[in-house]
């Protein structure tokens, strides 16, 4: 855990100069000084990292963003880009400096544009998911990208982290979702590529430069996404299984079975299911038995409800007469389908209830997934007797969240002080022998920084800190997140 009591240190003379020219160009009410109205900003979702601001500054457009931008390389100040501030990894608070201060997207949350014949939405880059998926659906389509954390969290920042979520098996993550973006670089330039097509082969695809580059190279101001019908009709079920090869199986017999319609596989384990009922009475495990594990299915439609159910009830009679699965209660209406959703979501939760917890947001080939749970399950709980391996996740994309819960009656912050750097250690050798992914989709941020190099190797991460210090030479753009610079 990181030390949480920083402490400002005085003014000079120009940081007084460079708050006053924030000042004129936003205006007092928008550049934040007061320690107490800044702490909402400066703690991130896990209470883990905690920064200091000279200013927390809200604009309110593009051409505002650009002039900020302009002032801190002006004066050479860095800069904290961000959204709904429900990074996993620490990405959207600033460090304990005091000497950076941080720009809140909220106030540009605009939806622009929805374009009915091109099947797009513009919007600002503030712009809260929730929002978007409701307009969206207000006008007969389907904005896709879905995460617990869709309340709060910004487009902007989905697109910064390249955001996955319950519904990349389909349609793909925020990257493949995004057609154009405009983004605000480190110079206070505005790159405009908000272009809303399919097809454009004109050079360097500078969308996919930003997407996923975590505030590290500039500030995504607005940004054009594809939309899709939809859908007429939708089969949830709960399936329990005995093992993780029968839920690869089973997501083998869905894919070649379901006929493209597979929208959603998220696998809970026991352990995952017993702390959602611990923390949320309201979802207890409808599934009898205890089994060891549950995998929620979901399957979307553009036909009939009858073509949905049919293929819906062939897979699940396969899946029961080959032994794939034990059980399965499918969903008889919305609130079942919605209550089914939440209790998936409601697993981070419980986990913050619980106390915290040491998270590995992994990706495996689905091929090694069995290997590496069984050895590294086992070499976990031989080295720290108790953790709890709280194992759930977007099994169809080969994504875990592989997060590990001290041994009960264990004080949460001396454990990982202690032990969380060797047991991410045991994960991430694990991770590199089964050829996998250190961060599937939260990001590197602060947390993940450190360890980046070993992980992608030495010249994928030269390469990576060459495009850093060509379009950010002076390391003011979110700087020691992602690549550290010298
Ligand atoms: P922030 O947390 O504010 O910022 C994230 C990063 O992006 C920071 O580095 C920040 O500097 C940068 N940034 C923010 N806005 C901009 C911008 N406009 N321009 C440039 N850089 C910017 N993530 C998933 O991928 N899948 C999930 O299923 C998922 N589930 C979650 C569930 C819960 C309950 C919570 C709390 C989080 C979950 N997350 C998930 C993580 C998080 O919600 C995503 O990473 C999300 O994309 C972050 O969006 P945000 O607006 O909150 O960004
Ligand atoms: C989720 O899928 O619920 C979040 O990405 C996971 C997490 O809490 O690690
Ligand atoms: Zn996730």
């Amino acid at each position: 855990m990181k030390k949480n009591n920083p402490t400002k240190h005085p003014m000079n003379e120009s940081t007084q100069e460079f708050l006053k020219e924030l000042t004129l160009i936003l205006g007092q009410r928008y550049v934040i000084t007061d320690e107490i109205d800044q702490a909402s900003y400066l703690t991130d979702w896990r209470k883990k990292y905690t920064g200091l601001a000279l200013a927390v500054v809200l604009p309110k457009s593009t051409q505002q963003v650009s002039d900020i931008v302009k002032i801190c390389q002006k004066y050479q100040i860095s800069m904290v880009p961000q959204g709904g501030n429900t990074s996993m990894v620490g990405g959207a608070v600033p460090n304990q400096s005091g000497q950076q201060i941080l720009i809140s997207l909220k106030l540009m949350n605009r939806i622009i544009e929805l374009d009915q014949a091109n099947q797009t939405m513009t919007v600002e880059g503030g712009c809260i998911l929730q929002v978007a998926q409701e307009m969206a659906q207000s006008k007969g389509f389907l904005f896709p990208l879905s995460l617990g954390s869709e309340g709060s969290c910004t487009l902007g920042g989905n697109l910064a982290t390249n955001a996955g979520g319950t519904n990349v098996l389909r349609y793909g993550n925020a990257r493949e979702q995004c057609l154009g973006l405009e983004v605000v670089n480190a110079q206070g330039q505005v790159i405009n590529s908000l272009r809303s097509l399919r097809k454009d082969n004109t050079g360097y695809d500078l969308r996919h430069l930003f997407i996923g580059s975590e505030g590290t190279l500039g500030i995504i101001t607005q940004a054009i996404f594809k939309l899709f019908p939809l859908p007429k009709t939708q089969w949830t079920a709960l399936v329990s299984l005995d093992s993780i090869p029968k839920a690869i199986e089973l997501l083998r017999i869905c894919q070649q079975m379901g006929s493209g319609l597979l929208s959603g596989f998220e696998m809970m384990t026991r352990e995952s299911l017993s702390l959602i009922e611990l923390h949320f009475k309201q979802f207890k495990n409808p599934m009898a038995g205890d089994p060891n594990l549950i995998v929620l299915i979901e399957l979307s439609d553009q036909e009939s409800e009858a073509h949905a159910r049919q293929i819906f009830e062939n897979i699940l009679e396969h899946a029961l007469e080959s032994n794939t699965i034990t059980d399965a209660i499918v969903a008889e209406n919305l609130t079942q389908v919605n209550h089914f959703w939440q209790m998936r979501d409601h697993i981070t939760l419980a986990q913050a209830m619980e106390g915290g917890n040491i998270k590995h947001d992994i990706t495996l080939p689905l091929s090694s997934m069995t290997h590496f749970i069984t050895q590294t399950d086992a070499m976990l709980k031989k080295e720290f007797p108790g953790l709890r391996v709280i194992n759930f996740g977007h099994l169809g994309d080969g994504n875990l969240h592989y997060n590990m819960s001290p041994p009960i009656g264990a004080d949460f912050s001396e454990f990982v002080n202690n032990y969380e750097s060797r047991i991410s250690e045991i994960v991430y050798a694990q991770v590199d022998k089964y050829k996998g992914s250190i961060s599937a989709e939260h990001g590197i941020g602060q947390s993940k920084a450190g360890v980046l190099k070993a992980h992608r190797g030495e010249q994928a991460y030269e390469t990576m800190l060459s495009i850093k210090k060509a379009l950010d030479p002076h390391n003011l753009m979110n700087p020691d997140r992602v690549v550290l610079v010298g």
